[in-house]
Protein backbone atom coordinates (compact mmCIF):
# COMPACT_ATOMS: atom_id res chain seq x y z
CA UNK A 1 0.00 0.00 0.00
CA UNK A 2 1.18 3.40 -0.94
CA UNK A 3 1.68 5.84 1.98
CA UNK A 4 1.35 9.07 2.14
CA UNK A 5 4.17 11.31 3.55
CA UNK A 6 3.49 14.52 5.07
CA UNK A 7 5.07 17.96 4.43
CA UNK A 8 6.29 19.61 7.72
CA UNK A 9 7.73 23.19 7.93
CA UNK A 10 11.01 22.49 9.52
CA UNK A 11 12.78 25.89 9.91
CA UNK A 12 12.21 29.87 8.75
CA UNK A 13 14.62 32.73 8.26
CA UNK A 14 14.87 36.15 7.63
CA UNK A 15 16.21 38.95 6.41
CA UNK A 16 15.98 42.46 6.27
CA UNK A 17 18.12 44.92 4.80
CA UNK A 18 19.94 47.48 7.29
CA UNK A 19 18.53 50.86 6.00
CA UNK A 20 14.99 52.45 6.91
CA UNK A 21 12.78 54.47 5.19
CA UNK A 22 10.41 56.37 8.32
CA UNK A 23 7.23 57.68 7.70
CA UNK A 24 9.26 61.18 8.27
CA UNK A 25 11.20 60.39 5.77
CA UNK A 26 8.09 60.03 3.17
CA UNK A 27 6.86 63.37 4.43
CA UNK A 28 9.78 64.96 3.11
CA UNK A 29 8.98 62.61 -0.38
CA UNK A 30 5.59 63.49 -0.78
CA UNK A 31 2.77 65.28 0.56
CA UNK A 32 1.45 63.07 3.39
CA UNK A 33 2.29 62.90 7.23
CA UNK A 34 3.56 60.61 10.01
CA UNK A 35 0.08 60.69 11.26
CA UNK A 36 -2.29 60.33 8.35
CA UNK A 37 0.05 57.06 7.51
CA UNK A 38 -0.09 55.48 11.05
CA UNK A 39 -3.94 56.05 10.91
CA UNK A 40 -4.99 54.35 7.78
CA UNK A 41 -2.58 51.80 7.64
CA UNK A 42 -0.49 51.50 11.10
CA UNK A 43 2.98 51.46 9.42
CA UNK A 44 5.87 53.58 10.96
CA UNK A 45 8.21 52.44 8.86
CA UNK A 46 9.82 50.08 6.47
CA UNK A 47 13.37 48.30 5.48
CA UNK A 48 14.99 49.55 1.72
CA UNK A 49 17.38 47.80 -0.27
CA UNK A 50 20.91 49.17 -0.79
CA UNK A 51 21.39 50.37 -4.27
CA UNK A 52 23.68 47.11 -4.78
CA UNK A 53 21.54 44.92 -3.10
CA UNK A 54 19.40 42.55 -5.27
CA UNK A 55 16.42 40.63 -4.61
CA UNK A 56 18.52 36.90 -4.97
CA UNK A 57 20.59 38.51 -2.20
CA UNK A 58 18.29 38.84 0.36
CA UNK A 59 16.50 35.49 -0.47
CA UNK A 60 19.95 33.20 -0.63
CA UNK A 61 20.46 35.28 2.89
CA UNK A 62 16.74 34.48 4.71
CA UNK A 63 17.97 30.85 2.64
CA UNK A 64 21.09 30.85 4.79
CA UNK A 65 19.19 31.18 8.30
CA UNK A 66 16.77 28.70 7.35
CA UNK A 67 19.48 26.30 6.65
CA UNK A 68 21.43 26.61 9.24
CA UNK A 69 18.47 26.51 11.85
CA UNK A 70 16.96 23.03 10.11
CA UNK A 71 20.38 21.66 9.98
CA UNK A 72 20.53 20.71 6.37
CA UNK A 73 23.25 21.07 3.78
CA UNK A 74 22.83 22.47 0.52
CA UNK A 75 23.69 19.95 -1.34
CA UNK A 76 20.23 18.23 0.52
CA UNK A 77 18.24 20.68 -1.21
CA UNK A 78 15.77 18.99 -3.82
CA UNK A 79 14.26 22.18 -5.38
CA UNK A 80 13.62 25.76 -4.73
CA UNK A 81 10.53 27.47 -4.84
CA UNK A 82 10.55 31.46 -5.52
CA UNK A 83 8.04 33.69 -4.60
CA UNK A 84 8.94 37.12 -6.11
CA UNK A 85 7.15 39.92 -8.08
CA UNK A 86 10.03 42.06 -8.32
CA UNK A 87 12.66 39.67 -9.51
CA UNK A 88 16.68 39.75 -10.56
CA UNK A 89 15.35 39.50 -14.27
CA UNK A 90 12.34 38.63 -16.31
CA UNK A 91 14.27 35.70 -16.89
CA UNK A 92 16.63 33.31 -15.54
CA UNK A 93 14.33 32.86 -12.70
CA UNK A 94 15.53 34.21 -8.92
CA UNK A 95 15.48 30.62 -7.73
CA UNK A 96 18.60 29.76 -10.50
CA UNK A 97 20.07 32.98 -9.30
CA UNK A 98 19.29 31.83 -5.63
CA UNK A 99 20.59 28.28 -6.12
CA UNK A 100 23.86 29.59 -7.76
CA UNK A 101 24.56 31.79 -4.58
CA UNK A 102 23.97 29.03 -2.34
CA UNK A 103 25.60 26.24 -4.64
CA UNK A 104 22.85 24.23 -4.42
CA UNK A 105 23.71 22.31 -7.31
CA UNK A 106 21.44 19.04 -6.25
CA UNK A 107 18.45 20.96 -6.64
CA UNK A 108 15.28 22.51 -9.14
CA UNK A 109 14.48 25.71 -9.10
CA UNK A 110 11.80 27.61 -10.40
CA UNK A 111 9.75 30.89 -9.60
CA UNK A 112 5.85 31.05 -8.87
CA UNK A 113 4.54 34.54 -9.25
CA UNK A 114 1.16 34.57 -7.25
CA UNK A 115 2.26 38.34 -6.02
CA UNK A 116 1.25 38.54 -2.34
CA UNK A 117 0.11 35.59 -2.28
CA UNK A 118 3.32 33.79 -3.38
CA UNK A 119 4.44 32.62 -0.36
CA UNK A 120 1.05 30.34 0.67
CA UNK A 121 1.03 28.98 -3.62
CA UNK A 122 4.67 27.54 -2.71
CA UNK A 123 3.56 26.27 0.07
CA UNK A 124 0.93 24.67 -1.20
CA UNK A 125 3.17 23.48 -4.30
CA UNK A 126 5.76 22.21 -1.76
CA UNK A 127 2.88 20.22 0.21
CA UNK A 128 2.24 18.27 -2.97
CA UNK A 129 5.63 17.64 -4.06
CA UNK A 130 6.60 15.77 -0.61
CA UNK A 131 2.86 14.26 -0.32
CA UNK A 132 3.35 12.59 -4.18
CA UNK A 133 6.81 11.43 -2.77
CA UNK A 134 8.77 13.23 -5.72
CA UNK A 135 10.65 15.62 -2.94
CA UNK A 136 12.31 15.52 0.29
CA UNK A 137 13.58 18.80 1.37
CA UNK A 138 12.41 21.88 -0.14
CA UNK A 139 13.48 25.32 0.55
CA UNK A 140 10.95 27.73 -0.45
CA UNK A 141 11.88 31.90 -0.71
CA UNK A 142 9.99 34.87 -0.74
CA UNK A 143 11.67 38.03 -1.24
CA UNK A 144 10.97 41.41 -2.80
CA UNK A 145 13.10 44.60 -3.62
CA UNK A 146 9.53 46.69 -3.95
CA UNK A 147 11.61 49.57 -3.69
CA UNK A 148 12.66 49.20 -7.16
CA UNK A 149 8.91 49.34 -8.56
CA UNK A 150 7.66 51.80 -6.37
CA UNK A 151 6.91 55.46 -7.20
CA UNK A 152 8.26 57.97 -4.57
CA UNK A 153 6.33 60.07 -6.49
CA UNK A 154 3.03 58.83 -6.01
CA UNK A 155 1.90 59.45 -2.13
CA UNK A 156 -1.17 56.69 -2.94
CA UNK A 157 1.15 53.85 -2.70
CA UNK A 158 4.81 54.40 -2.08
CA UNK A 159 4.30 55.11 1.85
CA UNK A 160 2.98 50.84 1.61
CA UNK A 161 5.78 49.39 0.73
CA UNK A 162 9.19 47.69 1.91
CA UNK A 163 11.41 45.20 1.15
CA UNK A 164 12.53 41.97 2.81
CA UNK A 165 12.88 38.09 2.27
CA UNK A 166 11.68 35.15 4.13
CA UNK A 167 12.52 31.72 3.89
CA UNK A 168 11.36 28.05 5.10
CA UNK A 169 12.57 24.64 4.71
CA UNK A 170 9.83 21.89 4.18
CA UNK A 171 10.85 18.25 4.49
CA UNK A 172 8.86 14.82 4.96
CA UNK A 173 9.93 14.55 8.09
CA UNK A 174 8.99 16.15 11.54
CA UNK A 175 9.25 18.08 13.94
CA UNK A 176 7.56 21.07 12.67
CA UNK A 177 4.86 22.49 11.54
CA UNK A 178 2.48 20.30 9.08
CA UNK A 179 1.06 21.97 6.38
CA UNK A 180 -2.56 20.62 6.40
CA UNK A 181 -5.84 21.70 4.40
CA UNK A 182 -4.77 24.65 1.32
CA UNK A 183 -7.59 26.89 -0.14
CA UNK A 184 -5.86 28.60 -2.85
CA UNK A 185 -8.05 31.31 -4.99
CA UNK A 186 -7.65 33.86 -8.22
CA UNK A 187 -9.93 36.07 -10.15
CA UNK A 188 -8.00 37.64 -13.24
CA UNK A 189 -10.96 39.44 -14.36
CA UNK A 190 -9.39 42.03 -11.57
CA UNK A 191 -6.10 41.96 -13.16
CA UNK A 192 -5.81 45.72 -13.49
CA UNK A 193 -6.36 46.65 -9.89
CA UNK A 194 -3.24 46.26 -9.39
CA UNK A 195 -0.46 45.82 -11.47
CA UNK A 196 3.04 47.19 -13.29
CA UNK A 197 1.88 48.13 -16.83
CA UNK A 198 4.96 48.16 -18.53
CA UNK A 199 8.25 45.97 -19.04
CA UNK A 200 6.49 42.93 -20.28
CA UNK A 201 5.54 42.25 -23.94
CA UNK A 202 2.41 44.18 -23.79
CA UNK A 203 3.97 47.16 -22.93
CA UNK A 204 7.87 46.55 -23.74
CA UNK A 205 10.48 49.44 -22.42
CA UNK A 206 10.31 52.39 -24.38
CA UNK A 207 10.66 55.94 -24.31
CA UNK A 208 7.58 56.54 -23.67
CA UNK A 209 6.92 54.14 -20.81
CA UNK A 210 9.56 55.32 -18.99
CA UNK A 211 8.04 59.31 -19.16
CA UNK A 212 5.03 58.11 -18.09
CA UNK A 213 6.52 56.42 -15.05
CA UNK A 214 4.88 53.08 -16.31
CA UNK A 215 7.36 50.99 -14.66
CA UNK A 216 6.34 51.65 -11.28
CA UNK A 217 3.35 49.78 -9.88
CA UNK A 218 -0.28 51.27 -10.19
CA UNK A 219 -2.69 50.15 -7.22
CA UNK A 220 -6.36 51.22 -6.92
CA UNK A 221 -6.16 51.20 -2.94
CA UNK A 222 -9.63 51.49 -2.19
CA UNK A 223 -11.27 48.51 -4.39
CA UNK A 224 -8.23 46.26 -3.42
CA UNK A 225 -8.95 46.87 0.49
CA UNK A 226 -12.57 45.61 0.07
CA UNK A 227 -11.85 42.75 -2.54
CA UNK A 228 -8.73 42.19 0.35
CA UNK A 229 -10.95 41.78 3.50
CA UNK A 230 -13.50 39.85 1.43
CA UNK A 231 -11.63 37.00 -0.20
CA UNK A 232 -8.88 36.63 2.98
CA UNK A 233 -12.16 35.91 4.99
CA UNK A 234 -14.22 33.73 3.12
CA UNK A 235 -10.28 31.49 2.21
CA UNK A 236 -9.53 31.50 5.69
CA UNK A 237 -13.12 30.79 6.95
CA UNK A 238 -13.71 28.03 4.09
CA UNK A 239 -9.65 26.27 5.27
CA UNK A 240 -10.67 26.67 9.11
CA UNK A 241 -14.08 24.61 8.11
CA UNK A 242 -12.58 22.19 5.75
CA UNK A 243 -9.96 21.30 8.27
CA UNK A 244 -12.82 20.51 10.61
CA UNK A 245 -11.77 22.46 13.33
CA UNK A 246 -13.64 25.69 14.66
CA UNK A 247 -12.54 29.29 14.97
CA UNK A 248 -11.63 29.17 18.69
CA UNK A 249 -9.69 26.19 17.84
CA UNK A 250 -6.79 28.55 15.80
CA UNK A 251 -3.98 29.42 18.33
CA UNK A 252 -2.60 31.75 15.67
CA UNK A 253 -3.40 34.35 12.36
CA UNK A 254 -0.45 34.53 10.85
CA UNK A 255 -2.13 37.00 7.84
CA UNK A 256 -0.62 38.65 5.07
CA UNK A 257 0.70 42.43 6.16
CA UNK A 258 -0.99 44.69 3.96
CA UNK A 259 -2.67 47.20 6.04
CA UNK A 260 -3.61 46.90 9.71
CA UNK A 261 -6.85 47.94 8.87
CA UNK A 262 -7.52 44.82 7.09
CA UNK A 263 -5.26 42.56 9.63
CA UNK A 264 -7.95 43.69 12.31
CA UNK A 265 -10.61 43.08 9.85
CA UNK A 266 -9.84 39.78 8.57
CA UNK A 267 -9.34 39.00 12.75
CA UNK A 268 -12.43 40.21 13.55
CA UNK A 269 -14.72 38.03 11.17
CA UNK A 270 -12.49 35.26 12.01
CA UNK A 271 -13.43 35.75 15.71
CA UNK A 272 -9.72 35.37 16.63
CA UNK A 273 -8.58 38.04 19.56
CA UNK A 274 -5.74 40.71 19.10
CA UNK A 275 -3.37 38.95 21.55
CA UNK A 276 -3.58 35.52 19.26
CA UNK A 277 -3.06 37.96 15.68
CA UNK A 278 0.76 38.25 14.72
CA UNK A 279 1.14 41.83 13.22
CA UNK A 280 4.71 43.18 11.45
CA UNK A 281 3.52 46.09 9.17
CA UNK A 282 4.38 48.20 11.90
CA UNK A 283 8.04 47.97 11.31
CA UNK A 284 7.80 46.20 7.97
CA UNK A 285 5.61 48.03 5.82
CA UNK A 286 4.05 45.84 2.73
CA UNK A 287 7.05 43.25 1.67
CA UNK A 288 4.33 41.76 -0.36
CA UNK A 289 5.42 37.45 -1.11
CA UNK A 290 7.56 38.02 2.16
CA UNK A 291 5.56 39.32 4.34
CA UNK A 292 3.70 36.25 6.04
CA UNK A 293 6.95 34.39 6.46
CA UNK A 294 8.23 37.63 8.02
CA UNK A 295 5.26 37.49 10.26
CA UNK A 296 5.50 33.40 10.70
CA UNK A 297 8.97 33.87 11.99
CA UNK A 298 8.35 36.28 14.66
CA UNK A 299 6.23 34.21 16.25
CA UNK A 300 8.82 31.09 15.72
CA UNK A 301 11.13 33.34 17.56
CA UNK A 302 9.00 34.14 20.34
CA UNK A 303 8.52 30.55 21.16
CA UNK A 304 4.90 31.06 21.38
CA UNK A 305 3.69 27.81 19.68
CA UNK A 306 3.26 25.10 21.54
CA UNK A 307 2.63 21.00 20.53
CA UNK A 308 -1.08 20.68 18.36
CA UNK A 309 -1.53 24.37 17.80
CA UNK A 310 -2.95 25.15 14.47
CA UNK A 311 -2.14 28.16 12.49
CA UNK A 312 -4.00 29.91 9.95
CA UNK A 313 -2.27 31.68 7.46
CA UNK A 314 -3.99 34.14 4.70
CA UNK A 315 -2.53 35.99 2.44
CA UNK A 316 -3.95 38.20 -0.91
CA UNK A 317 -2.21 39.97 -3.57
CA UNK A 318 -2.44 40.96 -7.39
CA UNK A 319 -3.88 39.29 -9.62
CA UNK A 320 -6.20 38.77 -7.77
CA UNK A 321 -4.83 35.63 -5.72
CA UNK A 322 -5.58 34.43 -2.40
CA UNK A 323 -5.18 31.74 -0.64
CA UNK A 324 -5.22 30.55 3.20
CA UNK A 325 -3.68 27.35 5.07
CA UNK A 326 -3.61 25.43 8.19
CA UNK A 327 -0.18 24.53 9.89
CA UNK A 328 -0.41 22.26 12.80
CA UNK A 329 2.77 21.93 15.05
CA UNK A 330 4.06 18.55 15.46
CA UNK A 331 6.50 17.58 18.02
CA UNK A 332 8.99 20.00 20.00
CA UNK A 333 9.30 22.85 17.21
CA UNK A 334 11.84 25.41 17.95
CA UNK A 335 14.42 27.14 15.64
N1 LIG B 1 -1.02 60.85 2.65
C1 LIG B 1 -2.03 61.72 2.83
N2 LIG B 1 -3.19 61.62 2.16
C2 LIG B 1 -3.31 60.61 1.30
C3 LIG B 1 -2.29 59.67 1.06
C4 LIG B 1 -1.10 59.83 1.78
N3 LIG B 1 -0.06 59.00 1.64
N4 LIG B 1 -2.71 58.78 0.15
C5 LIG B 1 -3.96 59.11 -0.18
N5 LIG B 1 -4.31 60.22 0.50
C6 LIG B 1 -5.59 60.96 0.44
C7 LIG B 1 -6.35 60.66 -0.81
O1 LIG B 1 -5.89 61.48 -1.86
C8 LIG B 1 -7.76 61.00 -0.39
O2 LIG B 1 -7.96 62.37 -0.47
P1 LIG B 1 -9.34 62.95 -1.02
O3 LIG B 1 -10.38 62.45 -0.07
O4 LIG B 1 -9.11 64.41 -0.96
O5 LIG B 1 -9.48 62.38 -2.39
C9 LIG B 1 -7.79 60.60 1.09
O6 LIG B 1 -6.41 60.55 1.51
C10 LIG B 1 -8.43 59.30 1.37
O7 LIG B 1 -7.91 58.36 0.49
P2 LIG B 1 -8.44 56.90 0.49
O8 LIG B 1 -7.89 56.17 -0.70
O9 LIG B 1 -9.91 56.88 0.73
O10 LIG B 1 -7.73 56.33 1.81
P3 LIG B 1 -7.94 54.94 2.43
O11 LIG B 1 -8.44 55.08 3.80
O12 LIG B 1 -8.65 54.00 1.51
O13 LIG B 1 -6.43 54.42 2.54
C11 LIG B 1 -4.90 52.96 1.45
C12 LIG B 1 -5.64 54.27 1.38
C13 LIG B 1 -4.05 52.80 0.18
C14 LIG B 1 -4.01 52.96 2.67
C15 LIG B 1 -5.93 51.81 1.56
O14 LIG B 1 -6.89 51.95 0.56
C16 LIG B 1 -5.31 50.45 1.43
O15 LIG B 1 -4.55 50.02 2.28
N6 LIG B 1 -5.67 49.69 0.37
C17 LIG B 1 -5.15 48.36 0.17
C18 LIG B 1 -3.73 48.40 -0.28
C19 LIG B 1 -3.14 47.05 -0.37
O16 LIG B 1 -3.39 46.22 0.44
N7 LIG B 1 -2.30 46.85 -1.37
C20 LIG B 1 -1.55 45.67 -1.56
C21 LIG B 1 -2.43 44.50 -1.79
S1 LIG B 1 -1.57 43.07 -1.34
Amino acid sequence: MMTMHKAYITAVGTYLPEKILSNLDLEKLVDTSDEWIISRTGMRERHIARDDEFTSDMGANAARVALDRAGMKVDDIDVIIVATLSPDYAFPSTACLIQSTLGAKNAAAFDIQAACTGMVYAMAVAKSFIESGMYKNILIVASEKLSSITDYQDRNTCILFGDGAAACIVQGEGPGLEIGKVSLGADGDQSTLLLLPAGGCRNPATKETVEKRMHYLKMDGKEIFRHAVRRMESAAIECIHQSGLKETDIAYLVPHQANLRIIDAIAKRCKIDDDRVIKVVELYGNTSASSIGLALEKLVVENRIKDKDHLLLVAFGAGLTWGSLILTARGDFTL
